[in-house]
């Protein structure tokens, strides 16, 4: 069948195939200065600005099909229906995009993870920024990659940094008097960092794969109001943020390294005294830390990071992530995924 040339340029403009219908894929990042704490819940406010690394693995792909008649959104999450929570946010995101877009159509869903869903590897960052370009394709919606971070920032703040490849900073968006929603909306989006030689690798203990027994949301959540840990990680954070962005203009990872695991176990100080406490480390996760250490009284350069989870990941030099991996692999006995800097999202054009 000939392929209409004139009707595929004008469906690539405007980002939707066929069927009114578009997918979009997206990679999660891992934040090296982290993000743990709002100030504005609704809009998703940070207090601190935070900045990211996009990784090369676990992409999520997400479709959104307008379906006109229908009386609610229809979300699957690999294959099943989204249960509870995930479903609600999802449509929630949706009724901020069709607020937007001026439309009333409830869409079809379909979400395909390659990450564990909850398990603090970053399935909300890649899930949220998929969701954000394909929804505001199919409504629509004309966003710039600044608005398209944004809107991703509404489903899950580090959502707001995965529409970037390489490195992102997110911006907190100072508050003033005399702010607005708009403005304050308007002052809190990622964007890219400058970033001089430097091609690091970031090998991924997958010591537990299961969904986490208190969600990022309510850690964090906690953490602010209960934490007296809290207001100096928050304030130390700012520090970090000035060091890790000028280390990583020179190049320097040994200085990116500290800067990141110094930040990541300040974070995990704020919710162990939380109250009550959470707890994300296992006593792997600490294994692991200190395969790390030993690593670097070696001689070879490797720094640890960990999420809402107790997965540690850790950054090193490219050329030493097969030995990072093994030293890894055979403290922890768990399966070990290495992971480079990776693109932002996009509109998948594959399949229209
Ligand atoms: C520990 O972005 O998942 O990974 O905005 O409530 O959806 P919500 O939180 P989320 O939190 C991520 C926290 C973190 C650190 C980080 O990615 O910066």
């Amino acid at each position: 069948m000939p392929v209409d040339v004139q009707l595929l340029d004008a469906q690539l403009l405007d980002g939707r195939s066929r069927d009114g219908g578009a997918t979009a894929v997206a990679h999660p990042n891992i934040a090296l200065v982290k993000y743990w704490g709002k100030r504005d819940a609704r809009l998703v406010l940070p207090y601190t600005d935070s900045l990211s690394m996009t990784l090369d693995v676990f992409p999520t792909t997400t479709s959104v099909r307008l379906s006109p008649g229908a009386t609610a959104d229809e979300v699957t999450l690999n294959g099943a229906p989204a249960q509870g929570e995930a479903g609600r946010r999802v449509t929630a995101f949706l009724d901020l995009v069709r607020e937007r877009a001026g439309r009333a159509e409830r869409a079809v869903v379909g979400t395909s993870n390659t990450v564990p869903t909850g398990a603090g590897l970053a399935s909300s960052a890649s899930g949220f920024a998929a969701l954000a370009v394909a929804s505001a394709a199919a409504y629509g919606l004309r966003l710039d990659a600044t608005g398209l971070s944004r809107l991703a920032r509404r489903g899950s703040g580090s959502a707001s940094r995965s529409i970037f490849g390489g490195f992102a900073v997110w911006r907190a968006g100072a508050n003033t008097d005399r702010d607005t929603e708009t403005a304050l909306d308007l002052a809190s989006h990622a964007e890219p960092v400058a970033v001089g030689d430097l091609t690091p690798a970031l090998v991924i203990a997958l010591l537990d794969a299961g969904p986490k027994a208190v969600s990022s949301r309510e850690a964090m959540r906690r953490t602010v109001e209960t934490s007296p840990l809290y207001r100096a990680w928050a304030e130390s954070s700012r520090d970090d943020l000035v060091e890790m962005r000028e280390a990583l203009r020179h190049g320097d990872l040994a200085t990116v390294g500290e800067v990141a695991e110094r930040n990541a176990l300040g974070m995990h100080a704020t919710m162990l005294a939380a109250r009550p406490a959470v707890r994300y480390l296992s006593p792997t996760s600490l294994t692991v830390l200190d395969t790390v250490l030993r690593l670097r009284r070696d001689g070879v350069p490797a720094y640890a990071t960990i999420d809402a989870g107790p997965n540690v990941k850790v950054l090193c030099r490219r050329s030493d992530a097969d030995q990072v991996s093994e030293a890894v692999r055979a403290a922890a006995s768990c399966p070990v995924v290495v992971a480079h800097c990776g693109p932002g999202a996009c509109l998948h054009t594959g399949n229209r």
